[in-house]
């Protein structure tokens, strides 16, 4: 078993760190504080080839494996996890997703911008009522032959106002359960699809989340993915793939979180000496630092197996449980760490703190992670 990065993966996350440092932490509490998207840093994220990393560089991709997207995503989460969410959804739920199973044509049209970053996409499973019941689609697609009819309603949309390539998934024969149902390409500019109203959140307030409405939009035949009632597996294996990004991000906040606190804990004098140097921190730093390593280790154990192309749904679920706990312990212990200043913007970890809930919902909730591993290890 080898540790080491190589020269290649080094330098990514030497890229992503020295960006996430230089360029998003200056306006990341203002984004955060107006719930303003990161446009210009996220065009310049583009630029650098990051929202399509893995993907192959003949559809206009990076070519990179799973290890340096979670070595990208731990740094960017450090400081930003509203621009990490989006470089994870459009890199491994959107592009994934298209690169696996679309067609030539379909990863010509739609692949090539996304991975380029000129295009923005985004994953549109999650309803009013089927949040973690994914097979309880109320979105409805109705065969007409050359085209779909798309009717229905998506909620917690990331990406959802700035994308233009939606997947969305669709109920298109309910008698058949989740072999009934399909996704499809759906462009902004389909005549019936809406925008609707943006989400004010708890935290990733920079992160662009939207309800979806589909009127009677008209999706051509060759905009579904898949063979008929391929849809449903379509979700289950890209969100496989998107938990490693979500526990890398889980793990970045947490890590950017243990980074501030330590830093602190040197400097902030009490009692006649450095905190760090009171049992009291030290032990909460090194229980941080122990529970920071072993999610990274999951995370890397993910991203190993699917670049090997071995099995790593139970691994990835692991990963996303556990690093998402982690994220949320350990901010809220480096928020106590700066006792007061934690409590106020101008020192991060009430904002990592705020933002490490949302590993614990989205892409499965923690509960949903359990009920997979759980499965995997009671399966005779
Ligand atoms: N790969 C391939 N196939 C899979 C699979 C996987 N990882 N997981 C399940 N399947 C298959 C099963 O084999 C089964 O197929 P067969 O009938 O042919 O055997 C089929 O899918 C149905 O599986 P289940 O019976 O296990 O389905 P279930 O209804 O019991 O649900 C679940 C399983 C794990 C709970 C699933 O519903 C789930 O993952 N729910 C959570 C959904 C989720 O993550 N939502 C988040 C929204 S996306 C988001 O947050 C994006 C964003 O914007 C950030």
């Amino acid at each position: 078993m080898n540790f080491d990065l190589t020269e290649e993966q080094l330098a990514v996350r030497d890229a992503a760190r020295e960006f996430a440092q230089t360029v998003l932490k200056p306006g990341v509490i203002e984004r955060d504080e107006h719930q303003r998207f990161a446009k210009e840093e996220v065009r310049q994220l583009a630029e650098l080839g990051f929202l399509g990393m893995m993907v192959d560089p003949k559809y206009g991709g990076g070519g990179m494996d799973t290890v340096s997207y979670v070595l990208a995503i731990e740094e960017l989460s450090k400081v930003d996890a509203s621009v990490s969410v989006l470089v994870s959804v459009n890199n491994s739920l959107v592009c994934w997703g298209l690169e696996s199973f679309g067609t030539e044509e379909q990863k010509l049209k739609y692949l090539v911008p996304l991975a380029k970053g000129e295009k923005i996409g985004a994953f549109c499973l999650s309803e009013p009522e089927a949040g973690s019941d994914a097979t309880s689609q109320q979105t409805t697609a109705i065969d007409k032959g050359d085209h779909y009819i798309l009717n229905g309603t998506k909620n917690w949309i990331t990406n959802g106002g700035v994308a233009s390539t939606y997947l969305v998934i669709a109920q298109t024969d309910r008698d058949k359960g989740h072999k009934g149902i399909n996704v499809f390409i759906v462009e902004r500019d389909m005549e019936g699809f809406i925008v609707g109203a943006k989400e004010n959140k708890l935290g990733i307030r920079g992160s662009d989340t939207h309800t979806l409405m589909f009127n009677d939009v008209k999706v051509p035949k060759e905009n579904r993915i898949g063979e008929d009632g391929f849809g449903f597996k379509f979700a289950m294996k890209t969100l496989s793939g998107g938990r490693i990004g979500i526990a890398a991000q889980a793990l970045g906040i947490a890590s950017g979180a243990y980074e501030l606190a330590l830093a602190y804990s040197k400097e902030r004098k009490a009692f006649g000496k450095e905190i760090s140097r009171h049992q009291a921190v030290a032990f909460k730093l090194a229980d941080m630092a122990t529970e920071i390593e072993a999610a990274r280790l999951l995370c890397m154990k993910a991203a190993v197996l699917k670049d090997q192309g071995k099995n790593y749904d139970l691994i990835s679920s692991m990963a996303k449980v556990f690093s998402s706990e982690v994220a949320m312990k350990t901010t809220v212990e480096a928020v106590q760490i700066h006792g007061g200043y934690g409590f106020v913007k101008e020192y991060h970890v009430e904002r990592l703190m705020r933002d490490a809930k949302i590993t614990q919902i989205y892409e499965g909730t923690s509960e949903i992670q359990r009920v997979v591993i759980s499965r995997t290890i009671l399966q005779d």
